[in-house]
């Protein structure tokens, strides 16, 4: 067992004019994560401390927070991998709620723009099937496990820049996916929609969206993606 000394940002947007800074000494054990020490927080020193979190288990995307200045998923973070004093702030490009709780509307707003749900072809009456051994699932495979936990979204500093105009690397990799895949019946449509400035060329391909996302998935890679096929239609190629 180790002494850590965890600091957390506190705000309330109610009540406070500025955010401050407090610091907590827990008995870090092994294995025990950066949620962990906030739930022992709460327990036993401060039941007023706000964060989101529900599985505890990299799945549902609700932990992220900014720890030792990187966007990372609190149930996955190991304390014993950070030192002996850790910083917790909330994620950025989105408003406090209250401490490290923040309100991702935006997040999801953005996410909503690119219709982010697959559109079956008006004239198809089979199942739209592509085989696994065809090789023409290799192209989103890669790209379907976001948890939209918005670490993306909060590191990204083409979101930062331009506030609401460019609607971020989670929304953009999600309608790769759908642009990619042969069976949507939406993919023109779609395209349409995130290749206006707000969209994939609004990305200055700065790529800390690849490095904080959990799952390993690489948006500006798929941004890059949509600005290429953008181009092949442009030209009367097959995109
Ligand atoms: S609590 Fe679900 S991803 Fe961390």
């Amino acid at each position: 067992m180790n002494n850590v000394e965890v600091t957390v940002m506190r705000f309330d947007p109610q009540n406070d004019e500025h955010p401050r800074y407090e610091t907590f000494q827990i008995e870090a054990k092994k294995n025990m994560t950066v949620l962990d020490s906030l739930f022992l927080i709460v327990e036993d020193q401060d039941s007023s401390l706000s964060f989101r979190c529900a599985c505890r288990l990299g799945m549902c995307g609700s932990c992220g927070m900014v720890i030792n200045g990187r966007g990372r998923l609190a149930c996955r973070t190991k304390i014993e991998h950070l030192g002996e004093r850790i910083l917790v702030q909330p994620m950025r490009n989105m408003e406090v709620i209250k401490d490290v709780a923040v309100n991702m509307d935006k997040f999801f707003k953005n996410w909503e723009k690119v219709k982010p749900y697959f559109v079956p072809k008006e004239e198809t009456e089979e199942f739209a099937i592509i085989p696994p051994s065809s090789g023409r699932r290799e192209l989103i495979d890669e790209n379907q496990d976001c948890i939209t936990c918005g670490l993306c979204f909060q590191s990204c500093d083409s979101v930062s820049m331009r506030e609401d105009e460019f609607i971020g690397p989670a929304a953009l990799n999600r309608a790769y996916n759908l642009i990619a895949d042969e069976r949507d019946g939406a993919r023109a449509e779609r395209m349409d929609m995130v290749t206006e400035t707000d969209g994939a060329f609004g990305c200055r391909t700065f790529g800390a969206c690849v490095e904080v996302c959990p799952k390993g998935i690489k948006p500006m890679v798929t941004i890059q993606k949509i600005k290429m096929k953008k181009l092949k239609r442009a030209i009367g190629l097959k995109w």
